[in-house]
Order: structure tokens, then sequence, then C-alpha cells
């Protein structure tokens, strides 16, 4: 019988509580998903993602931003020496809130992934939840994309979104679309963990169809 293919080695960077880590975790544990998270790194020490994943029996590692003063690069290479030991070959930003240098996007290019609470291209940035609701907006999500220099910005592998009630508070909505990021990160890491993603003239292309084409299809 032919052996399975080996499972892609993931790291998942995190500053707080985790719960998209956790989603990831969950999905990695069915034995057919084609994606392993073998590490989790905090810049924060005390964050409680960390516990988490520890508690998943997952390898945890701190690199404190704090320690490397203004050099943010310094503290890149110290984080991409633990993703190297680690033999990690995806990364995927899930609440790390650092802004990354062109070092770290370089070394990762093609191969780093972030979510982000909004439907990209609005709402770059923080507080998305509530600058969706001041502008009025009808519907709000959640983007998973790959990592370039510019913040927020590189090819969108998936999106879904959510319906903005009128009377709508920032928590709601922001629960509404937190359920939505953690459907939809497991499914873009599965894609790009089977190979199946290719980035072309900056666009996303999953089984050489544009990705949102793809993801009607599959819905
Ligand atoms: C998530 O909503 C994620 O999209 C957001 O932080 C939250 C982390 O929650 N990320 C950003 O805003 C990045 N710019 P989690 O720690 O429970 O996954």
């Amino acid at each position: 019988m032919a052996s399975e293919p080996a499972r892609k080695r993931v790291a998942v960077l995190i500053s707080g509580r985790g719960s998209n880590m956790v989603a990831l975790i969950e999905a990695a544990k069915d034995p057919a998903y084609p994606a392993a998270i073998a590490l989790v790194v905090s810049n924060v020490p005390d964050a409680e993602g960390l516990k988490r994943a520890s508690a998943a029996g997952i390898a945890t590692a701190v690199v404190d931003h704090r320690a490397f003063g203004r050099d943010r690069e310094a503290f890149e290479r110290a984080l991409h020496a633990k993703l190297v030991e680690h033999r990690i070959e995806i990364v995927c930003l899930a609440g790390f809130m650092r802004l990354l240098t062109p070092f770290l996007v370089r070394e990762w290019e093609g191969r780093m992934l972030n979510i982000h609470p909004a439907l990209l291209p609005e709402f770059k940035g923080l507080d998305t939840h509530a600058r969706a609701l001041a502008a009025g907006a009808k519907r709000h999500g959640a983007t998973v994309h790959f990592v370039v220099p510019e913040m927020d910005s590189g090819p969108i592998l998936v999106q879904g979104s959510v319906p903005v009630e009128p009377d709508d508070t920032e928590a709601a909505l922001a629960s509404r679309v937190l359920a939505v990021e953690h459907r939809i990160y497991p499914l873009a890491l599965k894609a790009l963990a089977e190979g199946r993603v290719r980035l072309s003239a900056g666009q996303c292309l999953i089984d050489g169809v544009p990705a949102e084409q793809f993801w009607q299809r599959q819905s």
C-alpha cells in the first residue's frame, strides 16, 4: 500500500487567547488533515493561548519582543531560528499582534498565512468591528491571506462573511465573525498544505482557479 504523504509541519504564532490556534489544533486532530500543528510561538510570555497549546500536548516557545527593544529584525531572527529548529514548513499568524519586517516576510514568502477580522481590503488594521459598525456596513467577516510586506494586503485565500444586524454591538459582531474565523482558517490551511494553492500575479489560485471562484463552487 502506498504510504500517506507526510503532514506539513505548521507553527501557529499568537499573542493572546489563541482561539484560532485551537480551531487549527482541533482540525489537525483528524488523521486525514494534511497539516500537523508542530509548534505554537508567542511574543507574549503569559499569553493564554500558550496554556491551551500545552494542554493539547503541543510544543510551545516564547520569543519576547521586549527583549529586543526597537530592533524588530533581531526579534524576527530569533523567531525564525525557532521555526527552523522545529523544521516548520508553514506559518499561521493567529492574533499575532506584531508588525513584520521584510526579513520574516521574505523568509516565509508563500508559506505564511494571516487571519484578519474583516472582509479585506476593507478595514485593514485594528478595531475592525467598531469601524464596520460606524461605517454602516451591511456585511462584515474575516479573511485568510498570504502575508506580504504591506500589512493586511496579501493575496486572499478565503473569506467568510456574516450580516451586520441593525442593533449589533461590537461584541456581538465580533463573536459572529470569530465563528467564521474558526471555520475558514482550517479550510485555508488545508488547501495550502495539500499543495493546491498557487500564487500568480499577486492572486491566489486553488486547483488553478481564482480562490473566490473555487470556494463558490464548494458551497
Ligand atoms: C482574531 O479575531 C484575529 O482575526 C485577530 O485577532 C483575534 C485573535 O483571536 N487578528 C488581528 O486583528 C490581526 N490584525 P484569537 O487569539 O482568539 O485567535
